[in-house]
């Protein structure tokens, strides 16, 4: 079995299954590694439910094209949660944990939280109102070959392509505190990142909404007291209107933080995410989260 960081690395999005059912092995593991994910850092009531994907979804999921077309996937992971302050970057990183964990036992996944019919696997599930699912995962073994329309998705958002650290990672320097920074922040190295090297190269491969790869991590570091990561948006326009309750670059944050910290985990990194908003701001983001040493 591969290593996080490993799926991390070679995973993609499958859109194209070949329509076979999981066998009876796999179904239990899938169902077993759903139990293994980590709470979430900010505790919401994140649920999962392994579904047999059924005639009317997979056409509820691929009539709404362009994004979201996917072809004969065996079962949906499907997520829900209840509304809450920070819902959707715990949605995501609970989701994405499950990702990993079937990647790794050799199941093909494709996040879909775009255009999918809520409302239906709400119904299958007998879910109260007040809980939304905010994204699905369909799973199942790869077709031989990817569909046409599978192939322009990938291309549309240049779903290879990932930004280069410079773009994503910074480096902030204070005084003593974090009123002001001493200079312009720079781009963070991969050599000057040192030991977050590796959960940063994670965050980076991350799978995000149209591939937009909204998160921006920076290190604030003082001349005295202990470095601290911030994780924040850059928001697309309109991303966090397109879908009622639902902000999807939230979520993705919510799924790079995950790849932060299982890698961490990995490598016997200690720390955690929770809520310490600095006093400075870089502009044009919004603050996420802050990874804090134990
Ligand atoms: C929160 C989230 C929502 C996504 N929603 C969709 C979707 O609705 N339809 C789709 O085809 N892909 C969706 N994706 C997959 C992304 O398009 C894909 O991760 C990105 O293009 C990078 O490609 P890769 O996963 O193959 O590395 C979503 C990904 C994430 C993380």
């Amino acid at each position: 079995m591969k290593n996080a960081r490993e799926v991390i690395s070679t995973r993609l999005s499958c859109r194209s299954f070949d329509g076979q059912p999981l066998s009876t092995d796999d179904e239990a593991a899938v169902t077993s590694l759903l139990k293994q994910v980590n709470d979430p850092p900010f505790g919401s009531p994140v649920g999962m439910a392994l579904v047999s994907a059924t005639d009317t979804m997979i056409a509820d999921i691929s009539e709404r094209a362009p994004y979201g077309v996917v072809h004969n996937p065996a079962q949906f992971i499907v997520g829900y949660v209840q509304k809450g302050r920070h819902s959707m970057e715990d949605f995501g990183y609970v989701l994405e944990q499950a990702v990993l964990h079937v990647e790794a036992h050799g199941i093909s996944t494709c996040w879909l939280g775009g255009t999918f019919n809520r409302g239906g696997f709400a119904a299958v599930l007998g879910l109260d109102s007040d809980v939304l699912i905010p994204a699905v995962v369909p799973i199942g073994y790869p077709a031989r070959r990817r569909t046409v329309s599978e192939g322009s998705i990938r291309f549309s958002v240049g779903a290879r392509k990932r930004k280069r650290w410079s773009e994503l990672f910074f480096e902030a320097e204070f005084w003593d505190d974090d009123d002001k920074p001493q200079s312009p922040p720079f781009a963070l190295s991969p050599a000057a990142a040192a030991d977050y090297e590796a959960m940063l190269e994670a965050v980076r491969l991350a799978p995000s909404t149209s591939n937009q790869q909204p998160w921006r991590i920076y290190r604030y570091s003082a001349d005295s007291g202990p470095d601290m990561l911030h994780l924040f948006v850059s928001r697309t326009t309109g991303f966090d209107k397109a879908i009622k309750d639902v902000d999807m670059q939230r979520i993705d944050a919510g799924v790079a933080m995950a790849h932060f910290s299982v890698v961490a985990d990995e490598i016997g990194f200690r720390g955690h995410w929770t809520e310490r908003k600095p006093s400075w701001m870089p502009r044009g983001v919004d603050y996420v989260a802050t990874w804090v040493e134990d």
